[in-house]
């Protein structure tokens, strides 16, 4: 039995159901950006408060993160953020219009160390290349990870991935990203002395 999240900043949403009208969720047209796999929150938390002209939407299926996330975020008082307890690729196919996201946001994605897991991963070209349609021109796309190999696969297929442009050129990837806040996971392996790795692409 799942514990029954009662936040205001709770979307419930079944794959079966209808998109929810982010216009009227917000009750303004800002900007949307969508954080995939939000953890515990407090990412969404410090760049919702960073940046208030923008939705974001927090997504992850782990019931007790969407919970933190929310309790996060309604202390926090913020207001342009809803949480959504689904699975990435459902919830983007029935619920993001094409051409709508402004930034994507995926931080310490689970990193399947093992090489016969690796192909669970969530970030590879294929999926890179599913988001694409659904990000405005001119999108952000941020991917961060502490997994080393993770790290310079992505920053290395992102070289090759068509349509996204480097924001970080020359350099494949970077240790620091100003103005970028720090999740959990991310603390956590900074705090065992481990670089981050990020990586920040642009739509064409
Ligand atoms: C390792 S945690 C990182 C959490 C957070 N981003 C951070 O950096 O602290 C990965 C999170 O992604 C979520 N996740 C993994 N695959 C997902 C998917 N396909 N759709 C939604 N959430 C997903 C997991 O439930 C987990 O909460």
């Amino acid at each position: 039995m799942l514990i029954p999240n009662t936040s205001p900043t709770f979307l419930p949403w079944e794959e079966s159901e209808p998109s929810p009208r982010w216009g009227e969720i917000f009750a303004n047209d800002n900007p949307l950006a969508l954080e995939i796999g939000c953890g515990v929150g407090d990412f969404i938390t410090q760049m919702a408060a960073l940046h208030p002209t923008t939705n974001f939407i927090a997504l992850d299926f782990y019931n007790k993160g969407c919970i933190k996330t929310c309790k996060r975020v309604d202390k926090a008082g913020l207001t342009n953020v809803r949480v959504l307890r689904a699975e990435a690729r459902s919830f983007i196919e029935a619920c993001v219009p094409l051409g709508s996201l402004r930034t994507v946001v995926i931080n310490c994605p689970d990193p399947w160390p093992k090489l016969r897991h690796r192909k669970r991963r969530l970030v590879n070209s294929g999926f890179v290349s599913y988001l694409h349609p659904f990000m405005q021109p001119d999108a952000d796309f941020y991917f961060s990870t502490d997994f080393v190999d993770y790290g310079l696969d992505v920053a290395e297929f992102m070289t090759a991935q068509p349509g996204f442009i480097n924001q970080l050129a020359p350099d494949p990837f970077r240790h620091t990203l100003e103005g970028y806040p720090l999740s959990k996971y991310m603390r956590r392996f900074l705090d065992l002395g481990q670089p981050i790795y990020y990586v920040h692409y642009r739509r064409a």
